[in-house]
């Protein structure tokens, strides 16, 4: 997103001064473990304390897509991330501002805008998106070419993942360097923070596999992990509380602060609205905002 005269972009989201925005990659290979509702909560959130993004979705469950304001019909005859892959659109011609349901139907009425965030939206042959790149070895390196012919100024990529490892999600996480951040979303349940383990190790593996690479950073890192649907006063299940002390026990050091229980939270798929905007004071609201503070997102002026 190029503005008229370039606005200064902090050091921080350029790691060790390249051209390219920090990276957020939400992963986990584990279905319904709220990596989704994270990524886009937290795009949605630093868009308006004044960090610009582009948000990623590189699942062909297309649930980034949907809450951020797009579906099958409205992507008729559109550009997607698949064409990134096939290198068959550039990112300023498949990125769309993102925007969210005010009302019925597909006129451009029934959408409000969420200024400064773009989203990439997938489609349903994401699913075959590693067997593309299996085809042609020169596909693996499409994120590469993105990153390195980029010149906006966004602050933040915010990548929403599917709950597998393969070829498309390693084209992307072998150009996180440790200053981007691999950020776990875990349900609080102690059969979700088990797949924590297959995470470390594929993260070990891409970072051992580019070691002596010069043009791939090839660190990705966890810095942060976060757990959400934890405890609240009136949801006290105890699975959710064996999976704190768990997660407690083993990850303190990446812990952020909790994602607090919402039965509402389901809503964001029904309604086509990231849930700071559709339930701002809802608990896991509520702590999204405290997490986004916490890792240095503090409101621009
Ligand atoms: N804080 C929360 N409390 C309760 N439920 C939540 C919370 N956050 C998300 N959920 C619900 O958990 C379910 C899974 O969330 P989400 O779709 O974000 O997970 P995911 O990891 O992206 O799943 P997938 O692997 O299918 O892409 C959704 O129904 C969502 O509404
Ligand atoms: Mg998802």
């Amino acid at each position: 997103m190029k503005t008229q005269t370039a606005r200064q972009i902090e050091t921080r989201f350029r790691p060790r001064g390249r051209r390219y925005p920090k990276i957020y990659a939400f992963i986990l290979e584990c279905g319904g473990s709220t990596k989704s509702t994270s990524c886009t909560s937290m795009a949605v959130e630093g868009a308006d304390r004044g960090y610009t993004g582009t948000v990623f979705d590189f699942d062909a469950n297309m649930s980034t897509t949907r809450i951020l304001g797009y579906d099958e019909t409205s992507l008729k005859g559109r550009k997607t991330v698949l064409d990134l892959i096939h290198g068959t659109a550039t990112l300023d011609e498949v990125a769309l501002p993102a925007r969210y349901r005010i009302g019925d139907g597909y006129d451009d009425d029934a959408f409000a805008y969420i200024p400064g965030l773009r989203v990439v939206p997938s489609c349903s042959e994401m699913a075959s998106a590693d067997t593309a790149i299996a085809e042609d070895a020169d596909r693996q390196d499409w994120f590469a070419e993105l990153l390195l012919s980029y010149d906006g100024d966004e602050d933040v990529f915010w990548c929403d993942f599917p709950a597998s490892y393969g070829r498309m999600v390693y084209s992307v996480l072998r150009m996180l360097d440790e200053g981007d951040s691999v950020i776990p979303s875990v349900k609080a349940d102690p059969k979700d923070v088990q797949y924590l383990v297959p995470l470390f190790t594929e993260l070990e593996r891409i970072r051992e596999k580019n070691r002596l690479r010069r043009s791939v950073p090839g660190r990705p890192t966890i810095n942060h992990l976060i757990l959400t649907g934890t405890p609240t006063p009136t949801y006290r299940e105890a699975p959710a509380r064996r999976a704190v002390q768990l997660a407690e026990s083993l990850y303190s050091d990446i812990l952020t602060p909790y994602i607090r229980y919402s039965g509402d939270a389901k809503k964001l798929y029904e309604d086509w609205c990231p849930l700071p905007i559709l339930l701002p004071n809802s608990y896991p609201a509520v702590d999204y905002r405290k997490l986004m503070t916490g890792i240095g997102f503090t409101r621009r002026d």
